[in-house]
């Protein structure tokens, strides 16, 4: 026990404990004052709310992207794909100009979007929570793009990358059921 009766919580133990939960991962970008493209790998973005629409994520208080965000008030998220591994350790990374390689471009909402992701969601920034080292940053979704042609996601566990095995996911008579209840929308569906 610490001084104020909190237990003590090692933090090698928080990340193992909390690496078993495996989450896909987004790229978040949005440009500076300058309208230079930032951005940052980020694992924990929700979906918060479909009434109004909602969507939540946990910056670190030092990240720069973050400032950036706050300043211009709107963000882009991306979806990564599987084949999307090196552009996300490059966004992870604190280099300084993480959008060297990549292929982007300008959105009408003023965003820059990068090209291969699963899903795109444009939103402004509606409250910002304190949350310990880090904030919880809500958004309001602006638009919404699915990728043709990407259908893998790329996965984050046990603090690595990973993917869906094709042959374990849920067989083929269950699609069609399943997709109606994923897409079903009744008032005790959750989202
Ligand atoms: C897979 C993965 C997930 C990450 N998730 C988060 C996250 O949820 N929140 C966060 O603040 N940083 C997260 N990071 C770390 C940031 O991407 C990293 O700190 C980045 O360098 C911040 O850079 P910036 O200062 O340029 O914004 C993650 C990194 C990786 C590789």
């Amino acid at each position: 026990m610490t001084v104020d009766g909190e237990p003590e919580i090692d933090p090698r133990a928080f990340r193992n404990v909390l690496g078993q939960f495996t989450t896909g991962i987004t790229v978040i970008t949005t440009f500076t004052t300058e309208h230079t493209p930032i951005g940052f790998a980020c694992q924990s973005f929700a979906a918060l709310s479909l009434d109004p629409p909602l969507v939540l994520f946990c910056p670190t208080k030092q990240s720069r992207s973050w400032a950036a965000i706050e300043e211009s008030g709107r963000f882009c998220v991306h979806v990564l794909a599987e084949e999307q591994r090196e552009l996300c350790a490059r966004f992870g990374s604190r280099e300084p100009d993480k959008f060297a390689d990549a292929a982007w471009h300008t959105s009408d909402l003023d965003l820059p979007v990068l090209d291969g992701a699963l899903a795109t969601i444009e939103c402004l920034v509606d409250r910002v929570v304190d949350g310990g080292d880090h904030y919880i940053a809500i958004g309001r979704v602006q638009t919404l793009a699915e990728s043709p042609t990407a259908d893998r996601p790329l996965l984050f566990y046990r603090g690595q990358y990973t993917a869906i095995e094709p042959a374990k996911t849920t067989p083929a008579p269950w699609r069609a059921d399943l997709d109606h209840f994923l897409t079903t929308t009744t008032l005790d569906t959750w989202l």
